[in-house]
């Protein structure tokens, strides 16, 4: 009885429903750029494969096109996943890269999506994921990801969100793109507009996610992502826009001490802010300075007790949380 009374408050609290509160996780498992260690990051296959996965959220890096329809790509760039220099020969810019923004999305839907290359070399990035140039990929728009999302939501009943990023905002800028504007748009058009939405927002640019919540008005839960361990000293100024950061992982390990890894202080810094933590990237194919991929969210996940985490694998991540239940 205890329980349900308590239970019930939170409802009252937190204004969301029983199976809401119920479904939302200790730590969060997020596909990035889909179950991208399986399929090419970024594909609609990438995306499906991750959501069947049990996923908590399914990340989308976002870049405008020539015609304002927010893509979902990694990099500003289409040559690194793409046989956009096959195709478009002609298009490229004078430092021989090709770009998303002068492109159509007609032109867009034309170009078939490969698992990611050195567009220099030609060599696959991570050699033992999906062949590249194999398969009949495509790129896609935001709009069509959520549609996929949460159609699959409907037809598994399931509440897996979503974790859209806004890419290059200063590059945007100065090609007099509004790409923040037309993405806030979409996710607010498809019902994405609060914390108890499952959406989560983040940026690199602090700027642009601090304008995001005090000049947009944004209500969403926003995340600050930082590349440069130096940038952690921002967490204040950070915690009054964000809800949560998503450094790299590297800045919260310290050094090993007799074999045993201890950490920075920016887990416990910024959950006193009340910040949540969710660093990227996750690699069971990368796995730098440990010997498992275990060993890796055990020290990292459990040890150093982050809140979420951005992964190439999000079948193995579920895997070792389920195992830990
Ligand atoms: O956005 C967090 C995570 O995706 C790491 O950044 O460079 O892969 O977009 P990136
Ligand atoms: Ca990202």
């Amino acid at each position: 009885m205890k329980w349900k009374i308590l239970f019930l408050c939170l409802t009252a609290i937190l204004g969301c429903s029983k199976s809401e509160i119920m479904k939302t996780p200790a730590k969060i498992v997020i596909a990035h750029r889909g179950a991208s260690g399986y399929l090419p990051e970024h594909t609609l296959e990438a995306k499906s494969m991750a959501h069947a996965m049990n996923v908590d959220f399914i990340e989308q890096d976002l870049v405008l096109s020539k015609d304002d329809v927010p893509i979902v790509i990694h990099d500003i760039y289409l040559d690194d996943v793409t046989n956009v220099s096959e195709i478009f020969p002609d298009k490229k810019r004078n430092d021989g890269r090709f770009y998303v923004i002068d492109f159509t999305f007609e032109e867009l839907k034309t170009l078939q999506v490969s698992e990611r290359f050195d567009p220099k070399s030609g060599v696959q990035v991570y050699p033992n994921r999906f062949p590249k140039g194999k398969g009949a990929f495509r790129l896609h728009s935001l709009q069509e990801e959520i549609e996929l999302i949460q159609g699959l939501n409907r037809s598994t009943n399931k509440n897996i969100g979503i974790y859209p990023e806004i890419k290059a905002p200063k590059f945007h800028q100065k090609e007099g793109k509004k790409l923040t504007k037309i993405v806030l748009k979409i996710l607010s058009d498809y019902g994405y507009t609060t914390k108890k939405d499952r959406c989560i927002l983040q940026c690199f640019d602090a700027k642009e996610l601090e304008r995001i919540r005090k000049e947009l008005h944004s209500e969403l839960f926003l995340v600050q992502l930082i590349e440069f361990p130096e940038e952690a000293k921002n967490l204040e100024y950070f915690a009054t826009f964000a809800d949560g950061i998503g450094p790299w992982y590297r800045q919260i390990l310290d050094k090993k001490v007799d074999e045993k890894w201890t950490f920075t202080t920016l887990v416990s810094d910024a959950h006193k802010l009340g910040l949540k933590v969710h660093p990227y990237t996750f690699r069971a194919d990368q796995l730098n300075e440990f010997t498992s991929f275990e060993e890796m969210l055990e020290i990292l996940l459990i040890e150093a007790n982050v809140d979420g985490v951005f992964t190439d694998f999000p079948d193995l991540v579920v895997h070792f949380l389920n195992e830990k239940k």
